[in-house]
């Protein structure tokens, strides 16, 4: 099958193998992993932090951020669809005591304003206090797209002049940054902490870091500890992610151009992609217009030998492009998805 669920679908390339089988390793609780430590320091500089700490997973950085920047009882304020919102199991409620104040974005973005209509205090003595607000880049459900790095600009600074903490949502920052041709530094400075995730568009087996000022990734030792996510010679994957951020980042371009090669063909199939919307390594396909429920489109792709996945919105699916995806499988991607569609194309 022609996996394009996910870019969390990437297995280990040989070089990523080897330069895990090479890693020098120590007892990361004891902050003595030489290759925790050294990516560590290089992903805080690379998002324009002072600090960054290795955890296992993208969520546990999540959470943990918001944990730093509330109080049980605070509101929590991002996009309605946000991963944090819809995909992380209640968790800023559960591990943050987190009310969630959702704004309903367009592709994912949303403006001053309407940051404004939920953080205006009312005359009522007993407001919530919004404390945090999170955004994504790139963002997931809208398919990979992006901000533009001055609509970010404002809207952080919007933010901090309301008394609140930013977070950035940023496991595929990088993706953003190549399709943006920005810094990465310069996104992630933006913000008061920021999550990076290896095992994307990197291609590493696991791992996740959170970035921010030292004394709030201080916070975070204890927190990562709290969540059960202190680990030993964790060095084995931080040596992946080394490997990654030297091999695996310029390279996001080529996810990005197969990605726009695979919306184009289906596309010039008569197949229901908007290009616009194609900025990063996602292409969505949404076969209400085909007359077909997202269940039925993704059996009958997946008898032709490509997997697709289902997204928040039922009748759009989502193709990701990934380090394990070529140039033969996207051509082969065009050809299969649209034959097995054609018929419904005419229809
Ligand atoms: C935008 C975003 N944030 C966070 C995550 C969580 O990543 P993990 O699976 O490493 O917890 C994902 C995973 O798909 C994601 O797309």
């Amino acid at each position: 099958m022609i996996d394009l669920r996910s870019d969390t679908a990437t297995r280990p390339t040989a070089g990523m193998r080897a330069a895990i089988a090479a890693a020098e390793v120590g007892d990361e609780q004891r902050r003595e992993d030489p290759a925790v430590n050294a990516l560590q320091e290089r992903v805080a500089e690379l998002l324009g932090q002072e600090a960054a700490l290795f955890l296992p997973t993208a969520t546990m950085a999540n959470q943990i951020a918001l944990r730093l920047h509330s109080r049980p009882g605070d509101v929590l304020i991002a996009e309605r669809h946000a991963h944090v919102v819809i995909y992380e199991y209640g968790g800023p409620a559960v591990h943050a005591g987190l009310m969630i104040e959702a704004i309903e974005g367009r592709a994912g973005r949303f403006g001053v304003e309407e940051l404004d209509a939920v953080t205006t205090p009312s005359t009522k003595s007993a407001d919530q206090r919004a404390t945090i607000l999170a955004l994504e880049n790139t963002h997931n459900s809208s398919g990979g797209r992006c901000w533009p790095l001055a609509e970010l600009r404002a809207i952080t600074a919007a933010a901090r002049e309301r008394g609140l903490a930013t977070h950035l949502d940023g496991a595929r920052v990088l993706n953003a940054a190549v399709a943006t041709g920005v810094e990465p530094s310069e996104i992630g400075a933006l913000f008061d902490t920021v999550t990076l995730c290896l095992s994307k568009g990197l291609g590493c087996p696991l791992g996740a870091l959170l970035a921010g000022p030292r004394a709030a990734i201080e916070s975070a030792w204890r927190e990562k500890h709290l969540f059960g996510g202190a680990m030993r010679q964790a060095g084995i994957v931080a040596a992946a992610g080394i490997y990654a951020l030297d091999h695996h980042v310029e390279r996001l371009a080529d996810d990005h151009a197969r990605a726009r090669r695979l919306g184009e063909g289906w596309h010039a199939a008569g197949l229901p992609v908007d290009l616009e919307q194609v900025e990063t390594n996602f292409v969505q396909l949404d076969v209400s217009a085909l007359g077909l429920e997202g269940d039925e489109a993704l059996a009958l792709l997946r008898e032709a030998g490509v997997g697709l996945s289902s997204t928040i919105h039922p009748t759009v699916l989502r193709a990701v492009t990934h380090l394990d995806v070529g140039d033969e499988d996207v051509e082969q991607a065009v050809e299969r998805v649209s034959s097995a569609l054609a018929s419904r194309v005419a229809a």
